[in-house]
């Protein structure tokens, strides 16, 4: 099969090449996928960077999301399942067979049925940034009446946390940088989207919260920020942070915060930090559940789309790396 792959970590255009290797057979408990789109995440490129370090098993194909149709079952798989379209999550976590190929294989957990009418180019957007944005929504609990604060709703992750707190019948906040990654955020369904450089950023989010049709004590609040940029804006979150709020941070890009120890504590504010590699397995099926449960009912959307043939993967990682607004998908 062709596949991207790389045996040692580096720049794109040094380690990266597309060749013939042999396609894996699946084994007990696996799928065999026919990939039909390839998602391109910042740990992808990151891992390929030698940026995270992950051992490689000889070589490895990269990308952990895709989406595509299972063509053959290993031992113990019902075999009524070749056939199903189908997205996958996590294909290159301990493995060497991520997506940017033109087949893939995965434990059968790993390839979760694809609702009919939903692209392969959304299903291949799901696995990393959704799952990880379900988890910052929800491992403390319901929020359904409660108000979200979205950092950067214009990114992978924000948007789907944007998409799911709506499902869930939450209000959105949600903070960009520009008009266009604005409109992004209001698209994906924020009800109120500030850029997070105005000076009144915080007053901005206040008199939403205090809009709420809902008792304010003293001060207005949100019950959970999702944070991509918890150095640059744990000031913005403390301001509107109390005892029923829960800041998630889950990237660790920038500076490294220092933590105002006085201020959270006035705030009575819990942290929380989340990795999708470390969730628990009760976590991964939950996102999973959650995660079909919204694109059943229509309620998860694509940012949108940059395609790159297979024999462009180099070009496809530099895209993504070069931060394009909106997801680089790689069709095999
Ligand atoms: N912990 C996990 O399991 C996990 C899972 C997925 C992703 N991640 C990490 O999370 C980060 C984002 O991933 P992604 O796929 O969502 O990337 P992405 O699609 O590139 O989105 C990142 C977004 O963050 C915004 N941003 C940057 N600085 C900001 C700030 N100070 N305030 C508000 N927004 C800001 C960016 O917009 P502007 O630059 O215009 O503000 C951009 O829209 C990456 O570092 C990735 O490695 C971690």
């Amino acid at each position: 099969m062709r596949a991207a792959v790389y045996e040692s970590t580096g720049a794109a255009h040094e380690v990266l090449r597309v060749e013939d290797i042999p396609r894996p057979d699946p084994g007990p408990g696996e799928v065999l996928v026919r990939v039909r789109a390839s998602g391109v995440n910042p740990t992808d490129h990151k891992t390929r960077a030698g940026a995270t370090a992950r051992p490689i098993d000889e070589f490895q194909v990269p990308h952990q999301d895709g989406a595509g149709v299972i063509e053959a079952v290993g031992a113990g798989v019902d075999p009524a399942r070749a056939g199903e379209r189908v997205w996958v999550w996590l294909a290159a976590f301990g493995r060497r067979w991520g997506t940017a190929a033109e087949w893939t294989v995965v434990p059968a957990r790993q390839a979760v049925p694809l609702p009919d009418g939903v692209s392969f180019e959304l299903g291949a957007s799901l696995g990393v940034p959704a799952m990880t944005a379900h988890r910052c929504l929800f491992a403390d609990g319901p929020i359904g009446g409660k108000t979200v604060l979205v950092a950067g709703g214009a990114g992978a992750v924000g948007h789907y946390a944007i998409e799911l707190a709506k499902h869930a019948g939450a209000r959105v906040a949600s903070t960009v940088s520009t008009p266009e990654k604005a409109e992004l955020a209001t698209k994906a369904g924020a009800d109120l989207v500030v850029n997070y450089r105005d000076a009144d950023a915080v007053d901005q989010i206040r008199a939403f919260l205090s809009a709420a049709d809902r008792p304010v004590a003293d001060r207005p609040v949100v019950d959970r920020v999702v944070e991509v940029a918890l150095g640059a804006n744990l000031g913005l979150d403390l301001a509107l942070s109390g005892p029923s709020t829960v800041v998630v941070a889950y990237a660790a890009d920038g500076k490294d915060p220092v933590l105002p120890v006085r201020a959270c504590m006035n705030a009575n504010v819990t942290l929380r930090f989340v990795l999708l590699y470390g969730f628990p397995a009760a976590a991964l099926d939950a996102a999973v559940a959650g995660v079909t449960d919204a694109l059943a009912a229509g309620a998860l959307t694509e940012l949108p789309v940059r395609r790159f043939p297979l024999s462009e993967i180099v070009a496809a990682h530099q895209a993504a790396e070069g931060g394009v607004v909106g997801k680089v998908i790689v069709t095999p």
